[in-house]
């Protein structure tokens, strides 16, 4: 039931802050992470010495975003790959490698070939799944659900913003037991920050839907769109361009902006749009700086410029045509704040080309054949 929305694709956007919610509520007691299902799993977590997480598209870029926050959290090695990819390159698999499964729909047979496969070589598996009972946590040795509720719509959105809670709650979780040098203090205000996530993306929605839609609509005719990020920006700009491609059908393509001038500024002409995470200058003035100064670059190469910013970064003004505002977030939570854009954005221009939403052609919403 589409419960009055003109889509389940723009009911599941709406209910992005209660999947983020729903899936700490239970999960933080008094500042600390406390996640039952994981009791008995501490000396596994202890001497674990490297992590792989494997996932399919969207799900792959929620693990592209927590490694960041798994690696300076618990100072474990995390690698992330495609399902598809990994178990066809002989990894190196031991029982200290803990593999990470992250998948909406627990079905993905590319996922779950890959979980058995690196069962069936020792490793230690742990699934992130949003479908209760579904095939890929029965496969693992562990379970983490994310509680996002029922996906319907094809294109994944409110489930990838819990898989991102989900990893940073295991991290959280690992880093406590690791006994890694950071102090119960410092696991609160972490904790903090993720409580104050919902209300973040509840004011997004709230303030910028209805420009974001404007946009889209001026954009309708737009053949490529392009998307950079920087740091954990990175990943929402392939997410953004996922989500693009799948239900707007026109050439959308993510890049790390400090890759630009290695060839991707080629592609730049007059009027190309370019969606820019502007990483907060409070993560790094230097890293600020430099994706300022990319978005110079290419405006100066007649780039049309949107900018997705803190509020109250003033120095992305001069050079975007326009900039879509998050609230301030510790940064690395800003992918769960900056990806909210790009979900409305790439609904609203599929909308404005008159295309279904919920079910965008060629596409299953689980793929279970290899
Ligand atoms: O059910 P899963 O999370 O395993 O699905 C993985 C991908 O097929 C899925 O995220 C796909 O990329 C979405 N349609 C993206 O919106």
């Amino acid at each position: 039931d589409k419960g009055g929305w003109s889509s389940f694709m723009a009911k599941e956007v709406s209910e992005e802050p209660d999947a983020v919610a729903n899936t700490l509520r239970g999960r933080v007691r008094d500042g600390h992470v406390v996640i039952p299902e994981l009791d008995g799993m501490d000396e596994l977590f202890t001497n674990v010495s490297r992590i792989i997480v494997i996932a399919c598209g969207t799900a792959a870029y929620a693990g592209l975003v927590g490694k960041y926050a798994l690696e300076q959290w618990t100072r474990i090695p995390v690698d992330v790959e495609l399902a598809h990819e990994f178990r066809y390159r002989d990894p190196v698999l031991d029982p200290g490698t803990l593999v990470v499964s992250i998948s909406q729909s627990g079905e993905t047979m590319d996922t779950l070939m890959a979980v058995k496969y690196a069962r069936e070589r020792g490793a230690k598996t742990l699934s992130i799944c949003n479908t209760q009972g579904a095939t890929i946590p029965r496969e693992s040795d562990a379970i983490v659900y994310t509680h996002a509720g029922p996906e319907v719509a094809v294109a994944s959105t409110k489930a990838f913003v819990a898989q991102i809670t989900a990893l940073y709650l295991l991290g959280l979780h690992i880093a406590r037991v690791r006994g890694w040098a950071r102090s119960g203090t410092e696991e609160s205000m972490q904790v903090l920050e993720l409580e104050a996530i919902p209300g973040k993306i509840a004011r997004i929605l709230e303030r910028e839907q209805e420009r974001i839609e404007q946009l889209a609509h001026w954009m309708a005719d737009t053949r490529s769109v392009l998307f950079l990020g920087r740091h954990v920006g990175y990943p929402i700009a392939l997410e953004g361009a996922l989500k693009l491609k799948e239900l707007a059908y026109i050439h959308a393509e993510g890049f790390a902006a400090g890759e630009l001038k290695h060839g991707p500024i080629a592609l730049i002409e007059p009027g190309q749009p370019v969606f820019v995470i502007v990483p907060s200058p409070r993560a790094s003035a230097d890293m600020h700086k430099k994706v300022v100064s990319s978005i110079q670059e290419i405006r100066a190469r007649g780039a049309r410029v949107i900018a997705i910013a803190e509020e109250g970064d003033v120095a992305v003004l001069p050079f975007a045509d326009e900039v879509l505002r998050i609230p301030l977030a510790e940064p690395l939570f800003e992918p769960l704040l900056a990806v909210v854009p790009l979900h409305i954005f790439a609904m609203a221009l599929a909308t404005a080309k008159g295309l279904d939403v919920d079910q965008p052609r060629n596409l299953a919403k689980s793929v279970t054949v290899e």
